[in-house]
């Protein structure tokens, strides 16, 4: 393979990457995959919480045994009680027959409980009675279940301000955040978007038939400047989006999407507008207008690990000219 570090001795599912944090994210997976903690992991949508789940999963002792995903988000709450433990049947009117939950399916094996962070609390406390006991009623019944299984939680949720705000029990969110994996979004391991451009386009160009692409060096720094805002898995449809529609094997800056080469405006830091305090009317623009600068001028860098002629190119400004920004900004 030879796109990132492979977990262990097989790598039944590939997961891409060579960043610092990516590394110590494969650590902690193989720390956790042998033993049977529950397991939360967090991240924006498209970071790859499903494919590291798995991954845990097929690195245990369970893998020949089934993994559940369960997507909590996407089912109505009196749905999600019974896809999750099953009903009796004539448990209610359109419950013809007996019908088993995805617990019961997992059995032996590991479940996700992805998009935890949308559980209706009615069932909060029927899953903290699984996580505690391994054992539940199916909806209409009246025997205890036992299971073995394990679990893991993702979600793209801050939970700590769910439970603040009253709406994910307390208690629950100890159960669960037992290990916590953060996946961080893309756009802060930017280091991993050749490698995952790279390993994307393998992929679909196996799948389609194709000739691989080639990126210019110029349409690779704005894949590598983007934010990517849907993380892997935008960084994966548009390369295979690129393979499907290119008709030479090049890929040019005018070949990407209009929203990675139109300039950003990045968001407007927050406005220090003490309105308590009687004697502070106002803001001063000089003040707030440094502070901008200074704060994009370090976002720049960062992004381009301190190399000044890439940060004044992303800037849009010379390198002179940053020179000059920095020493007035004290920089
Ligand atoms: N590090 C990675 N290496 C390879 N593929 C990845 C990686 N992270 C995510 N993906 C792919 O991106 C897509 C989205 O990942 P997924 O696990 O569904 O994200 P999430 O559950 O966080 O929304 C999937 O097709 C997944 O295989
Ligand atoms: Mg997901």
């Amino acid at each position: 393979m030879g796109y990132g570090t492979s977990l262990g001795s097989v790598s039944p599912v590939s997961i891409v990457g060579n960043s610092p944090v990516i590394k110590r994210i494969y650590e902690l997976m193989a720390k956790v995959a042998c033993c049977q903690s529950t397991v939360l992991i967090l991240g924006e949508s498209g970071t790859g919480k499903e494919l590291i789940a798995r991954s845990i999963h097929l690195h245990s002792e369970r893998q020949g045994r089934p993994f559940i995903p369960v997507n909590c988000g996407a089912i109505p709450g009196d749905l999600l009680e019974s896809e999750l433990f099953g009903h009796e049947k004539g448990a209610f009117t359109s419950a013809v027959a007996t019908r088993i939950g995805r617990f019961e399916l997992a059995d032996g094996g590991t479940i996700l409980l992805d998009e935890i962070g949308e559980m209706p609390q009615m069932l909060q406390v029927k899953l903290l009675r699984v996580l505690q006991e391994r054992s539940f009623e199916r909806v209409g019944g009246m025997k205890t279940i036992n299971v073995d299984v394990r679990i893991i939680a993702a979600t793209n949720q801050d939970l700590e301000t769910a439970v603040k705000d009253g709406r994910f029990r307390e208690d629950l969110f100890y159960r669960l955040n037992v290990i916590p994996i953060e996946i961080p979004p893309l756009r802060k391991r930017a280091d991993d978007i050749p490698l995952l451009c790279r390993f994307f386009i393998d992929k679909y160009s196996e799948r389609f038939g194709r000739k691989p692409i080639t990126i210019t060096e110029e349409a690779a720094h704005i894949l590598a400047c983007y934010s990517w805002p849907g993380n892997v898995r935008e960084l994966e449809n548009t390369m295979e989006r690129l393979l499907v529609l290119k008709d030479d094997n090049i890929v040019k800056p005018s070949d990407l999407p209009e929203r990675m080469t139109g300039k950003r405006i990045p968001e407007l830091p927050d406005i220090d507008d003490d309105d308590t305090n009687p004697f502070v009317s106002g803001v001063d623009l000089n003040a707030a207008l440094a502070g901008y600068e200074k704060r994009l001028i370090l976002h720049a860098l960062e992004l381009h690990r301190g190399v000044k002629s890439q940060a004044a190119k992303y800037l849009n400004i010379n390198r002179t000219t940053l020179i000059e920004k920095m020493k007035r900004l004290g920089l």
